[in-house]
């Protein structure tokens, strides 16, 4: 299982007062020494967390590889061109919301045809592209005809389950999912939403092959320091994951 923990809540901590500190490129350093395998940083259209100097400087520093997460727009498209991270995740984006809301709205044609463009631009450069997209078939079905490389399955309604009814009904739309994207060869990722408390199911989903944690971590961080929250969640992906391919 690759574990990638996205550091834009550093630089939301950093932006909130407009200074130099805290430095998402230095907290990179720290979560790859603790042992993850990938910087997950979304660049957003209003660059209101990570900037583009972020993104430049980590594709020097870091040592595993960028996930960058971009909407299919041509301003944040030529940056990847240029800069080529090891994987683009497209995601939908609202200038409004606090954080994304849900997976790309695939069924509608001017979404699904701007996608299909960032696809063949970001794969004539090499890049790996991964679309971040609901647990839903016609979702899945879509991105394997647009020739997307992965999907990163949108885990935030299990997240948000407030039954345990609920959260079973979302972690077997996520297992369908994962199986449907597998069988479509396409690369099965996961985030949104994921804590401590929550992640081990998710962390055993058959062909599953990366995490994308970002928030739990960082607030844990401020507790009891980058290193250890990122060494705890390490602790509870990995047994999750010896248990699933035993299944
Ligand atoms: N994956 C995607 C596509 C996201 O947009 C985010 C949030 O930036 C995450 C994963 C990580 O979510 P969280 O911060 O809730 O762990």
């Amino acid at each position: 299982m690759r574990f990638y923990v996205n550091v834009d809540h550093v630089a939301t901590v950093r932006q909130a007062r407009g200074t130099d500190e805290p430095d998402p490129v230095r907290a990179a350093v720290l979560v790859e020494l603790a042992g993850a395998n990938g910087i997950t940083v979304h660049l957003r259209e209003d660059r209101r967390h990570v900037t583009e100097r972020d993104v430049r400087i980590l594709m020097e520093t870091v040592r595993t590889g960028v996930n960058l997460e971009i909407a299919s727009e041509k301003n944040v498209l030529d940056i990847a061109c240029e800069i080529k991270p090891m994987q683009v995740t497209l995601v939908p984006e609202k200038r409004q919301e606090l954080t994304t809301e849900g997976g790309l709205a695939l069924g509608e044609k001017v979404v699904r045809s701007g996608i299909g463009k960032a696809i063949d631009k970001l794969s004539s450069k090499g890049i790996r592209t991964a679309l971040f997209i609901d647990p839903d078939e016609e979702a899945i079905s879509i991105s394997s005809d647009l020739g997307a490389d992965a999907v990163e399955l949108h885990t935030g309604e299990y997240a948000n389950a407030n039954s345990l009814e609920i959260a079973d009904w979302q972690l077997a739309r996520l297992t369908d999912a994962a199986t449907l994207a597998s069988e479509n060869k396409m690369g099965v990722h996961a985030g949104h939403g994921l804590t401590y408390e929550n992640v081990t199911p998710v962390a055993m989903i058959p062909f599953l092959e990366e995490l994308n944690i970002g928030h739990s971590i960082i607030s844990r961080a401020v507790l009891v320091g980058l290193d250890r929250a990122v060494k705890e969640m390490r602790t509870l992906i990995s047994p999750a994951r010896d248990r699933s391919l035993e299944i």
